[in-house]
């Protein structure tokens, strides 16, 4: 089934609770351009593995789909007294944070279910249950109003017309709707903005060519995919205005871990003065981080890529590879950090230290 022919991408829902309440629905991402599959998750392995595997991948979809995920993890203990359902909670919690270690939406979704539980440690642990459940569910309705926030200050840094670039996706699949990095271009879109955006394939999992490139198409927007190793090239041409890309965590000093790449174009952007921006909710601002090198950098597999989405392997047998998922760009590199708050600029350390002590409740 090629999933255009079905219905567009852009009514599916990339995480969801299913109605009946009983499994964590998301649209596996591996399979799409060519199939929109919807599988439904009841497991902590089950879960964990489509985490792993990027059948659900993006940072914020990632946090909300944990969030979902340990609510029916927790529905399912067996156990009246608190002790026995935390200590249970926690062994769900750690083995669904080790799915995956650079975004950290996915620690920061599960903490923040984890303080529902401890917040309300008096109360039933039936009580407990519903509270998580309207936690999580809270979280997904969160998560559209934070993209659709920074998509309107996004849309400030750019005018009708404009080239823009992004890279991997950051777009309505990696979140709930509207994506972050693709945000601005959406509200573009429903605005005549008319900008044309090049995707770049982002390897080597191609989320740029799978997935950003194919929800842009579907949304009707002006769009060109191009090789990761062309950015330099459109940039010198004066074809791109601005740079926006999503972020896996965004340490205290503005140093950004984005999809392996992104610091490739950061740095050909400032070459060519193209104006880079990250586009991060605050839940994506970790304070606990000090700096870029203090970031976990997740490790894929090999086959990654030298076999996947090739019909024959296209490397030599026993080669080693090196497969980081995610860089860090340096925060110089960064023209400015669109939040769902505004737009944060350099020096970042300060930026989010007044951003956070305004927002007491962040
Ligand atoms: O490995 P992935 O596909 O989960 O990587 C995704 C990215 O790097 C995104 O740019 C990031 O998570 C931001 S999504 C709004």
């Amino acid at each position: 089934m090629n999933a255009q022919q079905d219905k567009n991408i852009m009514e599916y829902e990339t995480v969801a609770l299913d109605d009946a309440d009983s499994a964590l629905v998301v649209l596996d991402q591996t399979k799409l351009p060519t199939t929109a599959e919807l599988i439904r998750l009841h497991t902590a392995q089950e879960i964990r593995d489509a985490i792993y595997l990027l059948k659900v991948r993006g940072a914020p979809a990632i946090g909300v789909a944990a969030a979902f995920g340990i609510y029916l993890l927790a529905k399912g203990i067996d156990a009246e007294d608190y002790d026995t359902f935390y200590r249970k909670f926690r062994a769900y919690k750690d083995y669904l944070n080790s799915a995956r270690p650079t975004a950290v939406n996915l620690s920061w979704a599960l903490n923040r279910m984890e303080r529902v539980c401890e917040d309300n440690r008096a109360l039933p642990v039936a009580e407990i249950k519903q509270r998580l459940k309207e936690t999580a569910v809270a979280m997904k309705e969160e998560d559209i109003r934070v993209c659709r926030a920074i998509g309107e200050h996004g849309l400030t840094l750019v005018k009708p017309g404009d080239g823009i670039l992004t890279h991997c996706n950051a777009g309505q699949l990696a979140a709930c709707r509207y994506g972050t990095a693709t945000a601005p271009i959406y509200l573009g879109q429903e605005r005549g903005y008319h900008f044309h955006v090049f995707a770049d394939e982002t390897r080597p999992l191609l989320q740029g060519a799978r997935l950003t490139a194919y929800e842009l198409l579907a949304a009707g927007v002006d769009v060109t995919l191009i090789c990761d190793n062309m950015c330099a090239s459109v940039m010198r041409n004066g074809q791109i205005n601005a740079v926006f890309v999503g972020c896996d965590r965004v340490a205290a000093n503005g140093d950004v871990a984005n999809k392996i790449g992104t610091s490739v174009v950061a740095t050909v952007a400032k070459r060519y003065n193209v104006p880079f921006y990250v586009c991060a909710p605050t839940s994506t601002i970790d304070r606990d981080t000090p700096t870029g090198a203090d970031i976990e950098i997740e490790q894929r597999p090999a086959h990654e890529v030298t076999d996947m989405w090739y019909e024959k392997p296209m490397a030599p047998a026993g080669v080693k590879v090196f497969n980081p998922a995610f860089d860090v760009t340096d925060s110089d590199l960064i023209t400015g950090i669109v939040t769902e708050y505004g737009v944060m600029r350099a020096p970042y350390t300060e930026a989010f230290k007044e951003l956070f002590r305004s927002r007491q409740s962040l």
